[in-house]
């Protein structure tokens, strides 16, 4: 009898960590495959709270972070740190999702150790290297790293094959953060989450103030961006007394500097400590609507039927911002303003935004990939037929 081969499954930040949980979970009950699991501790405190909800314990954790790390430090680090791992582990694939600076270090240490690699939310595209900077890049290069490739929707099918990826290495499978959410959503419902940092009242549906939920953290807004951004919810926070804005602030000190400056002490703004997955879910199924410039979110929201406004100039997730749920605001002061403004005076355009839309999966893409894993018979002689079909 054949052992189950190993499949190395490699991250290293929250919303990486979201999105592979399930998968991990679904290759430990696989009998033909083996999940080892590597996160490199590019995020410290944000990913041990995904951990700790999807009760996952790496086998190895390389533990990078380290405060205010730079791009190029942390990829040195990283590539060195994945290359000594895959030495040790001897993995047959290996799984990375996603678009952070751990998914092209991992990709790229794999490529050069001659292991086959699989990309999970493959082929997202904005065609702007500046925006989001430096993700679109990070996963432009993951793609002419990795062998196959997950793609999230039909759209993402299409970028990757006018990026020129042989068809046959591309599978459509829905994304896995909705795989996730179902699984929080579910555990939410069943037993509500005690958040210390908020009164209860923020999690009751009775509640008669609404709540705008507000995440930010984008390098391309450090700076000028920030300011602006917080400026906007500064006036917003002034001009509707009657409302709360929620913000669980991320721990990246260009982020904290800005926020903690413009908004702390207004008594309708509530900067929080990150919250935990299920905790997050639960804020994000109380909110009134959201006001973020995350990836991760803009794919969650629409599922709950809460409209997004992200402050973001381009998104690589145009599907739901063609169904009307999610729009782009960018981070400019007033403009911000207006479309939360509008948002929460007028309810036929609140009404427009609000309907649940599912654009990013239907909570059955992690059984889609482990299926396509098993299926590969020996996925080295696979690549290699890949590579000569391309
Ligand atoms: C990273 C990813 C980004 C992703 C985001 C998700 C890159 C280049 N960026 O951005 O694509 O959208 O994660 O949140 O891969 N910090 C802590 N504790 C933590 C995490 C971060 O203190 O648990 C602080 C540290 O000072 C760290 C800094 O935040 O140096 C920046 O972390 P880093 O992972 O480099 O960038 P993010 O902005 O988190
Ligand atoms: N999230 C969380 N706690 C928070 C904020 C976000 O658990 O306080 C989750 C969110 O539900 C989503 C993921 O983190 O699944 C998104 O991560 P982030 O916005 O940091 O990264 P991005 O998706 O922009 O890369």
């Amino acid at each position: 009898m054949q052992s189950p081969r190993r499949i190395s499954v490699i991250f290293g930040t929250r919303p990486e960590a979201v999105k592979l949980c399930p998968l991990i979970h679904a290759l430990e009950r696989h009998s033909d495959l083996s999940p080892h699991v590597c996160v490199t501790g590019q995020h410290r405190e944000l990913l041990d709270q995904v951990l700790e909800a999807f009760d996952v314990v790496p086998d190895v954790n390389l533990n990078l972070m380290q405060p205010g790390q730079t791009l190029s430090s942390l990829s040195a680090r990283a590539i060195s740190g994945c290359d000594q791992y895959l030495a040790d582990a001897k993995p047959d694939l290996v799984v990375v999702q996603g678009d952070t600076s751990t998914v092209f270090c991992a990709a790229l240490a794999s490529f050069y150790r001659r292991i086959p690699v699989a990309h999970v939310e493959a082929g997202l595209r904005t065609w702007n290297n500046d925006s989001p900077f430096p993700e679109e890049i990070n996963r432009v290069l993951t793609t002419r790293l990795a062998a196959y490739h997950f793609a999230p929707t039909e759209q993402a099918k299409a970028n990757l094959l006018r990026d020129g990826v042989a068809e046959e290495s591309v599978f459509v499978t829905g994304n896995t953060v909705i795989d996730a959410l179902h699984l929080a959503v579910e555990r939410v419902r069943q037993q509500p989450p005690e958040i210390p940092d908020l009164p209860k009242r923020f999690l009751s549906r009775t509640s008669d103030r609404r709540m705008v939920l507000v995440t930010a953290h984008r390098r391309e807004n450090f700076g000028a961006g920030f300011e602006s951004l917080c400026r906007g919810i500064a006036l917003l926070a002034h001009r509707f007394p009657d409302v709360d804005f929620v913000y669980p602030v991320h721990l990246n000190p260009n982020v904290r500097e800005p926020v903690n400056r413009i908004l702390s002490g207004k008594p309708n703004v509530h900067l929080i400590k990150p919250l935990g997955y299920l905790p997050f879910v639960a804020v994000l199924e109380a909110c009134y609507l959201v006001l973020t410039d995350s990836g991760g979110v803009q794919e969650e929201a629409p599922s709950l039927g809460k409209p997004v406004l992200v402050m973001r100039d381009t998104t690589e997730r145009p599907e739901a911002v063609a169904m009307g749920t999610v729009r782009l605001v960018g981070t400019d002061t007033q403009t911000i303003v207006r479309h939360v403004s509008e948002l929460l005076q007028d309810h036929h355009a609140y009404g427009l935004m609000s309907r649940a839309a599912n654009p990013y999966g239907d909570g059955r893409a992690v059984p889609r990939i482990i299926d396509k894993l098993a299926e590969f018979p020996n996925i080295k002689a696979e690549l290699l037929r890949l590579k000569i079909a391309a």
